[in-house]
């Protein structure tokens, strides 16, 4: 049978991947080792990674140089765990006394020997899968803290839970969130002297946002910080929020508000405050949220805190009035830069809307902001006030323009690095437009919870109806390595990936840069030029950052690979277009290693059987795509593209289909984290999106068996 052209696609990829990468070991054949010898192995010091970016500044630099230019092609695997799940991984792994903790999805923690990856105890909190309903992105973890012999992880359904990490026993498991509303954590807890502090998410589900203080050795919460406003008729928590609430309008606390820090808190010792990034507003559309305007702080804002009360300190808001899902929850990264001759103590992100700021983080003051993506939204960031200079048109939702970046951003949470050697920051950029229209259903426009409910047309959000729409999506979706240069505001080089959704970056002073990409590849680059250096297939797609380690001498790269999170739950024209599937697991590299992956057999997509046939009036199937697009899209993928992770409808059996009302109203699957949605829609509701899925099911089938047809041998 002839292959589909997206296999196709990926084995021409994949040989011109292996030429590449055999020009590389061609001209490095002389210098080639194997495993460093005795005698070199002991200058080379015990390095560990005892922090979720390695150091408080999150700078993700390693200083060691084992592995350089010169030896680099004989990294190989040494070592390999797979995880027990099969969904998305985002955790960046640390090693602390000789032992790797990872924590994978359903926020699950492996604590792994790290030089032979031997699994020493295993920790699985037992979330509802319900919760999968209540996340925006997949049931991903990003990973755990490290405190005096106890690890911290953060559960999807909302606890944060303290571990002995010799043996993995709970210490303290604390519930952090009301688990009646849409709140889940999916961000690394992070140490703030004797607290441990934590997020949520949950913005675009309609809640408000905050982080919380628990003490290290106890659980007891120290205090909590709401990043947006509440109810005025209930008094505000403190001055801070009656501040904010002056820059909101309307009723948005039926909203929820939004603002969930999700990701990015950062400790900063030297000047004892804490960074916060804040999400989007909830519902993301403000004309609803707050219709008469205003900056709505502090969403989509960086906001410094006192680490041991929590009280404000200053913020800086990237996005004000934010309203096309610009969060401010990115990674920020924390260092010295020389800016004009002065020595600045300087906070650095690129958060979603494409920016990148440089902030003086004793003051919160705005130092320079310039555009690393495409950016249409706005020209510029005035230096004097701070603020964008907006392009009214990306605000007009009745005549909506492509805007860019996307809701996924120019970049989003996957860490950047830093190498002081070159001055660069690198992380990966994504390029896509997207449409925010005015919405088509009533529902779009009530206050509620629960639901997806950004306030815009959902249907006008995805992937267009033609037949070589993932080929389209390709075409216009771009995703790159970007090494920037912050002082100066411009990228030094780009390396360009085939698709959107790279992985974290690690930089090390032997002047690598390593990156994993949406294509299966494990790569290096040479930090100065952007040269691609060397390349291991990882069998799945690799998200996560790499961090590196040095045990008895031996420097070792590891990274978390395992496809899922957001694109692949909602955006799968733009991240799928090839067959590989997730194989969550740990990938350990030293110089010579000996390990091999299984072999993986590039698994054929399963020709489509004929799906049943549609029933109902090109009326009813129109309903059912726009309510499939608002309820189910979410997970099962806009336009029924899935990423691979949940079921792909179009394909769903006879059986299933008999089953759908029990499935979809009646909650059957709700153990595998398919929730009911009798809450959202009814039966007749039920039956209008199954029939939207027939008939997509069956213009899929007719296309598959043209094509076969075009492959059948001519007849003699
Ligand atoms: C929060 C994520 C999520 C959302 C939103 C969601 N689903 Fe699902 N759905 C799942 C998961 C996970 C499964 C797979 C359960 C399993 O492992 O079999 C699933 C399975 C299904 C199945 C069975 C498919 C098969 O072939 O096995 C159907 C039918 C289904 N979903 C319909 C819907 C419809 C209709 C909607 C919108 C009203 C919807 N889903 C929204 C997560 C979701």
């Amino acid at each position: 049978m002839k292959p589909t052209l997206f296999i196709l696609i990926r084995r021409v990829y994949l040989l011109m991947l292996c030429s590449l990468v055999l020009t590389a070991c061609d001209t490095q054949q002389e210098e080639r080792t194997t495993a460093p010898k005795e005698s070199e192995k002991r200058s080379v010091p015990n390095v560990e990674w005892t922090m979720y970016g390695n150091d408080f500044g999150e700078q993700r630099y390693s200083t060691l140089t084992q592995i350089n230019h010169d030896n680099i092609s004989s990294l190989e695997l040494t070592w390999y765990f797979d995880l027990y799940t099969k969904r998305g991984v985002e955790a960046t792994p640390l090693i602390v006394d000789g032992v790797m903790f990872v924590s994978g999805s359903w926020s699950m923690v492996y604590a792994l020997d790290a030089t032979t990856g031997s699994l020493k105890w295993f920790y699985d909190p037992e979330v509802d899968r319900a919760f999968l309903a209540k996340a925006c992105c997949d049931a991903v973890n990003r990973g755990v803290a490290y405190h005096e012999g106890k690890i911290f992880v953060g559960s999807l359904d909302g606890r944060l839970i303290s571990l002995s990490a010799a043996d993995g026993k709970v210490l303290f498991d604390v519930q952090t969130t009301d688990r009646d509303q849409s709140y889940t954590i999916t961000g690394a807890p992070r140490i703030a002297s004797d607290k441990v502090i934590i997020g949520n998410g949950g913005a675009d589900l309609g809640v408000r946002g905050y982080v919380s203080a628990y003490h290290v050795d106890t659980g007891e919460m120290a205090w909590r910080f709401y990043t947006v406003p509440g109810n005025p008729a209930d008094g505000f928590e403190n001055e801070t929020m009656a501040m904010a609430a002056k820059t909101w309008t309307g009723e948005w606390w039926k909203w929820g508000g939004g603002g969930t820090a999700w990701d990015s808190i950062v400790y900063d010792p030297e000047l004892d405050l804490l960074y916060i990034g804040v999400g989007n507003g909830s519902p993301r559309n403000q004309q609803m949220r707050s219709p008469g305007g205003g900056d709505n702080l502090f969403l989509a804002s960086i906001v410094a805190l006192k680490p041991d009360t929590g009280e404000y300190v200053w913020h800086y808001q990237t996005t004000p009035g934010e309203t096309w899902d610009f969060t401010a929850t990115q990674p920020m990264m924390l260092a010295e830069l020389d800016i004009g001759g002065e020595q600045r103590k300087v906070l650095m992100q690129a958060p979603k809307n494409g920016f990148f700021y440089v902030l003086d983080r004793v003051t919160g003051e705005l130092i320079s902001a310039k555009p690393y993506t495409q950016v249409n939204w706005a020209t510029e960031i005035d230096i004097e006030t701070g603020r964008p200079i907006e392009n009214p048109k990306a605000r007009d939702f009745d005549n909506p323009i492509p805007v860019m970046p996307f809701m996924g951003g120019g970049h989003n949470w996957a860490p950047m690095s830093y190498n002081p050697k070159t001055g660069l920051i690198y992380f990966g950029e994504m390029s896509v437009p997207q449409s925010y229209a005015t919405p088509v259903l009533d529902i779009d426009r009530e206050p509620g919870h629960g639901y997806w409910n950004t306030g815009f047309n959902s249907l006008a959000a995805a992937p267009p109806p033609m037949d070589d729409v993932d080929e389209f999506m390709a075409s216009i979706a771009k995703g790159k390595l970007v090494a920037w240069d912050p002082v100066r505001q411009e990228a030094r080089w780009e390396y360009d990936h085939q698709r959107t959704s790279n992985s974290g970056t690690l930089s090390t002073a032997g002047m690598l840069v390593f990156q994993g990409d949406s294509f299966t590849n494990f790569n290096a680059f040479n930090a100065e030029s952007g040269e691609l250096l060397w390349s291991r297939e990882a069998q799945t797609a690799v998200m996560a950052a790499p961090v590196t380690y040095a045990i008895n001498g031996e420097q070792y790269v590891a990274v978390a690979a395992g496809w899922g999170g957001g694109g692949a739950h909602e955006a799968g024209a733009l991240t799928h277009g090839w067959n590989a599937r997730n194989k969550s697991r740990v990938l350990v590299y030293k110089l010579g290693g000996q390990q091999q992956l299984p072999a993986l057999s590039l698994e054929e997509e399963t020709p489509m059987s004929e799906p049943l046939p549609v029933t109902a009036s090109a009326e009813i199937i129109a309903e059912g795509q726009v309510l499939y697009e608002k309820h189910c899209s979410a997970c099962h993928g806009g336009g029924l593209r899935t990423g691979g992770i949940n079921p792909d409808l179009r394909r769903s059996s006879p059986a299933i289909h008999k089953t759908w009302q029990d499935i979809v109203i009646g909650g059957l699957l709700q153990p595998l984290g398919m929730v009911s949605f009798s809450q959202f829609m009814s039966s007749d509701d039920a039956e209008a999106v199954r029939q939207y899925v027939l008939g997509e099911a069956n213009r899929q089938y007719t296309k598959q068996q043209a094509s076969q047809g075009e492959a059948a041998p001519p007849e003699a």
